[in-house]
């Protein structure tokens, strides 16, 4: 009698899950509606060691990243907004994932089998990031993976023709909290040939979100060469050397250091540099940030042939962030993981077209440690 009614209570008292005492490490929240009625969720994902990020569904943004420091304390360590509305009036691709295809296609056109397509020209005279209304502003379908490794799936259907680009694409991404460690795990099918060009559009700043600039964070890229562009950011279609420009980074370097050195308007980086010459199986790394002063270390692995080091350049402080701070230029810098821009027109540049039949895959691992 005694035993059962012990049972009893612990049943009544346990949690819906199960007898688990471990603490939830994946929750979901209400982020509001966007105007045409779609509901937006927010969801926390932690680990053991206190990291934590928060991902909504509108354009699988990134809107917060916990990390410790060397001592230990935790900083929100990527820039974004505190609620859906200030996502909607509009921000630089905080974040965001980026599609169909991320970064520049020249005069906003590609032909593909003999079709010519025409993109929005939405950057200048080029597309960028996938249009008027890219991944980065679409509701993403959400479900989640608990375990020890806590895991977001989002999903998303692209009809054939939206945005201009043919062939419905059935996407997927996975956001996975590994230890230390967040992984970002892309694929996608189409039922047409079309270009895809997938990636992650967080702006880091290692000291904090709100701590001003990021010129004195040291950064290594792991790539000899780069691609120059014209004053567009259209690569010209060469594939230079970094020896003895401004655009070598090794070894490490302060990012803010040769900015003098740099051409072009606005002043600083938005660089794509070569990291291999085609897609590789396992992500390697790609790049490595430190942050002297709270000691913070981050390293990005991917399966990328390339990644654009931007500096938050066009950032002019019209954008008020979380808790009201104001993003000013170099307030983050982004490393986004991707095929070379304007690909879709650059025959020496590896392919972007994903053919019926085939699997688009892209994994890209943020990597945060402490010296
Ligand atoms: C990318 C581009 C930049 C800029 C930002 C968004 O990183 O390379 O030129 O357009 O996105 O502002």
């Amino acid at each position: 009698m005694r035993i059962l009614s012990i049972a009893l209570l612990a049943a009544i008292f346990a949690p819906v899950d199960g007898f688990t005492a471990e603490p939830k490490n994946i929750e979901k929240s209400s982020y509001g509606e966007t105007p045409d009625g779609e509901e937006v969720d927010l969801y926390t994902l932690t680990n053991a060691k206190g990291m934590k990020v928060k991902i909504i569904t509108y354009g699988g943004i990134i809107t917060e990243l916990w990390t410790p420091d060397r001592d230990g304390k935790l900083a929100d360590v990527v820039l974004g907004h505190d609620n859906l509305k200030s996502y909607l009036d509009g921000h630089p691709y905080f974040g965001a994932i980026v599609g169909r295809v991320a970064n520049r296609v020249a005069r906003g056109k590609f032909t593909l089998d003999g079709k010519e397509y025409t993109l929005l020209q939405n950057n200048g005279p080029n597309a960028l990031h996938g249009g008027k209304k890219g991944f980065d502003k679409v509701v993403w379908k959400a479900t989640v993976g608990e375990g020890k490794k806590p895991s977001l799936t989002l999903k998303y259907e692209s009809k054939d023709g939206e945005e201009g680009y043919p062939g419905k694409l059935d996407v997927q991404v996975v956001y996975t909290l590994n230890e230390n460690q967040l992984s970002v795990n892309y694929s996608a099918t189409t039922n047409k040939a079309t270009p895809v060009n997938l990636t992650q559009h967080s702006y880091f700043n290692l000291a904090g979100h709100n701590a001003g600039e990021i010129r004195d964070h040291q950064l290594q890229i792991f790539a000899s060469k780069y691609t120059p562009t014209d004053e567009t950011l259209i690569p010209t279609g060469n594939i230079d050397s970094v020896k003895g420009t401004p655009y070598d980074f090794m070894e490490p370097q302060v990012i803010g250091k040769r900015f003098g050195d740099l051409k072009g308007e606005p002043v600083g980086y938005d660089t794509n540099y070569v990291l291999r010459e085609s897609k590789n199986k396992e992500p390697q790394l790609a790049a490595k940030v430190v942050e002297p002063t709270s000691g913070r270390v981050m390293e990005v692995y991917t399966t990328e042939p390339g990644i654009q080091f931007y500096t938050g350049n066009f950032l002019n402080g019209k954008d008020k962030g979380k808790g009201g701070v104001v993003y000013k230029q170099y307030a983050g810098f982004c490393l986004e993981a991707q095929h070379f821009p304007d690909s879709v027109n650059q025959k020496g540049f590896p392919s972007v077209i994903l053919k019926p039949g085939e699997t688009y895959t892209q994994m890209t691992i943020y990597s945060f440690t402490t010296k």
